[in-house]
This record gives C-alpha cells, structure tokens and sequence, in this order.
C-alpha cells in the first residue's frame, strides 16, 4: 500500500512482541499514511531475545523487508525483567507455528538507530508499545532527541486501575524508573493508557471478519488472537481480549492521525497539583473504526491461501 510518500508520517515502532505488539507492526506497515522507518524492540513482555526474534517472525510471514530491527535493552533500568508469559507465553507469541525468520537482525542498538534516525528524518514520530527503557535510554545518551521527535505516542499506563498492579498497567510498571524520565523530559507525548484500549476488543466477529481474508496472514493473525482470548479469558476474565498496541498505531493515522504505587500513572485530571500538563491522555478508542484500520491493514498484505510461509492451524 503506498500513499504520497511526502505526505506520510515517518515513524519509528519500539515493541516488545507480544501478541498486539504484532498487530502494531501490521498496522504500522501497512498504512497508507504511514512511513515505518524502523523496529525497535526491548525487553518485556518476554525476554529481548524472544521479542526481537518475534519481530522477525511477524515481518517475514507479512512480508516486511528494508525495514530494519534493532535489539535494544535487555532489562529495565533499575531491577530484572519479569515477562508476561501468563499473557503472551513461553515464545511471548504462542498460538502460531512459525518457521525460521527470513527477515534479518540490524547490527546497529536500538538507543543508536532512534537517535541517528532522528537526526536525519523531520518529523519523526516514535511510538512505543513496550516498557520505555529504550526511550529514557536513548534520552539519557541523545538528551537533544525531546526537540527532535515530532511526538512520542506510547501505549502505557492507566487514569485509573492497572493491570500489573492495582495501581499499575504493565508497560510502565514493568520500568517505572524508564517512564519517570520520559515523562520528564519534555517530549510531547500522547499517551494511550488502558481506559482506550479496552475498547479495542478482539470479538469473535472481529476474528471473522479477519479469517474471511483467506491470507495465510490473516491465518497467522486469527491463531494470534485466538491464543490472546484464552490468556485474557483466564488471567483477567475478558470475553474478547484487548489489543492494546495497535491502538497506538490508530492514534498516529487518525492524528496525520512505591510499595503499592510504584509503576501510577497519576493523571491530574482537574489540575489540582498544579504541575503544567507534560502529556495528552487519549480516553476511548472508536472500537468500529479501529478495527476497518486494522482489518484494512491485514487486507493489504499480498498473499493467495496457498502461499506459504504460514499455513493455518486448526481452531480449537
Ligand atoms: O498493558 C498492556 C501492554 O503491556 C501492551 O503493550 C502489552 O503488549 C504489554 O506490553
Ligand atoms: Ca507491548
């Protein structure tokens, strides 16, 4: 899918893939309004091994290629990893048999290609849908970044109940410290926290509507998902599971498009702190338009039923 390349909002994807960290890429590559200039992975939802190995794998069956993936931090900034393979499993992308990735790793670290690109792309919009470590990273080293990025625009925290604790949603509870410095950095940041995206419910008529593209991606997509609703189901007692990252990709197209609070994200509503505001607080996701983005979006990809490389598993 090509739109005016003059036209399209170049961005950069931090991910920790994770099932709608996957989707994310797809809707990243696809949109027309869209340049994704690179892939960044990190540490979270399961190991940085097995997120940037899981990068691969998605842009291979997709057929994404010049888009380069770079590994970044391997933990938080501040104590070790805990992954969320009660979520996304031991592969941190269980549902789908994937073949060996095709699609190549960048030499370069993640903090080096979000700065280097930085420098030379206007108007780069990074958008982050895993623990910040490599955002406040890239900060701490390139402190000029906050005046180079157009925007950050993360999938992360909650105005009211977490998901990881009671008082925090994963991504920023997985490097409170990360996400205390990019708040404080004065970058423009949109945040897109919890409240937004539990709208975006992956319903059985959503997985329909994608099954009926009859691509072995949307194959791959539906065996994501399936996967995605057991987990949601039997950790957090949802009927559809919530795909958390894409919605921050949505935000983008449709903007062009501690003991027990360690992790809050507090959202000073009515400006009672009086602190000046550092970020825009998304509140909903328009559920019906969301998801003809991201169906149009798998649509796009190329690929007859027959082709390989995924060949669909049977529901069960
Ligand atoms: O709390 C949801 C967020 O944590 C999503 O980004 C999901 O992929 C996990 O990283
Ligand atoms: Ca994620």
């Amino acid at each position: 899918m090509t739109g005016d390349l003059a036209q399209r909002q170049p961005i950069i994807l931090d991910c920790d893939p994770g099932h709608d960290d996957a989707l994310a890429i797809l809707l990243a590559a696809a949109a027309p309004s869209l340049e994704l200039l690179a892939i960044t992975t990190v540490a979270g939802n399961q190991t940085l091994e097995k997120t940037t190995l899981n990068a691969r794998r998605i842009c291979t069956v997709a057929g994404i290629h010049g888009v380069p993936i770079a590994a970044g931090a391997d933990r938080p900034l501040a104590h070790e990893v805990r992954v969320a393979a009660e979520i996304h499993g031991e592969s941190g992308l269980d549902g789908p048999a994937f073949g060996e990735p095709q699609v190549p790793l960048d030499a370069r670290q993640a903090a080096d290609l979000i700065s280097e690109l930085s420098r030379s792309v206007d108007g780069l919009v990074l958008v982050a849908t895993g623990p910040l470590t490599n955002v406040a990273t890239v900060l701490a080293r390139d402190p000029g970044l906050a005046g180079r990025l157009r925007r950050l625009v993360l999938m992360g925290g909650a105005i009211g109940i977490g998901n990881t604790t009671p008082a925090a949603e994963f991504n920023i509870a997985t490097d409170a410290e990360a996400a205390r410095a990019v708040f404080e950095s004065g970058l423009p940041i949109t945040m897109v926290p919890l409240e937004a995206t539990h709208h975006a419910l992956a319903t059985p008529e959503v997985l329909a509507r994608i099954a009926a593209i009859g691509t072995p991606l949307a194959a791959m997509t539906v065996d994501l998902l399936a996967f995605f609703a057991t987990t949601y189901r039997n950790v957090f007692g949802f009927d559809s599971p919530p795909v958390h990252d894409p919605c921050a990709v949505a935000w983008v197209i449709d903007e062009t498009q501690a003991e027990f609070s360690y992790g809050r994200t507090v959202c000073d509503v009515y400006g009672v702190t009086g602190r000046p505001p550092n970020a825009e607080v998304a509140t909903a996701v328009a559920a019906e338009r969301f998801w003809d983005l991201m169906i149009d979006a798998l649509a796009s990809y190329a690929g007859e039923p027959s082709d390989p490389p995924y060949a669909a598993q049977e529901l069960g």
